[in-house]
């Protein structure tokens, strides 16, 4: 659902009520997991977050770690509102977050996925060119594994099909 203007920006820490909204969104996506605003805040400080904005209000959200003078940032949450799902939002924010930590200098970006996530596994694998790193038994608890997935950022890095998010224009 596209209903106007679409905007993409990094939301700061003092931007209280989009901080709001992007945790409502991440609770909605993360039932009984999503961040606080105040927690939100800290990534605003300590690493990035990138909304797509429709209209002024929040539909999709990266949340991402990225250290100055690290190498590697992670993505700790991408997120889009379930009414808008399907409508290219995540593909459009997943590039927009790596052209932005190429151009601020990291090397790598890596994320923790569920097993049978297959929406986001789709987008992080198959369109974007993620690749699996390893696997974390009981990472949010008995049972609950994850799956580490790295992806380079660096172009001389990249190999066979070109991934989404490393054109010219992106
Ligand atoms: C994963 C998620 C972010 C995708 O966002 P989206 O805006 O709906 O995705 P897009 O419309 O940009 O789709 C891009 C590609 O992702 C894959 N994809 C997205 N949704 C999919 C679905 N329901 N089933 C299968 N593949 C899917 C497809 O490859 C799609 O390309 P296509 O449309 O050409 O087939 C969204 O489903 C979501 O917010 N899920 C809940 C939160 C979550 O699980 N986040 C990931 C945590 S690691």
């Amino acid at each position: 659902m596209n209903t106007g203007t679409i905007v993409i920006r990094r939301i700061e820490a003092h931007e209280w009520p989009l901080l709001c909204e992007l945790s409502a969104l991440d609770g909605e996506a993360f039932p009984g997991d999503g961040l606080t605003p105040t927690q939100l805040a800290l990534f605003a400080r300590g690493g990035l977050l990138q909304a797509v904005l429709d209209n002024g209000q929040v539909v999709a959200a990266a949340f991402l770690l990225a250290v100055p003078g690290t190498r590697t940032a992670l993505l700790f949450s991408l997120a889009v509102r379930a009414a808008h799902r399907r409508a290219g939002h995540g593909r459009t924010l997943l590039a927009d977050v790596e052209r932005d930590l190429r151009e601020r200098g990291f090397e790598e970006i890596e994320l923790t996925v569920a097993p049978d996530n297959t929406p986001a596994r789709r987008l992080y694998q198959e369109v974007f060119g993620f690749r699996e790193a390893g696997r974390l038994p009981d990472f949010f608890g008995p049972g609950q594994d994850r799956l580490l997935l790295r992806k380079r950022l660096t172009p001389a890095a990249e190999s066979g099909r070109k991934p989404e998010g490393n054109g010219p224009h992106d």
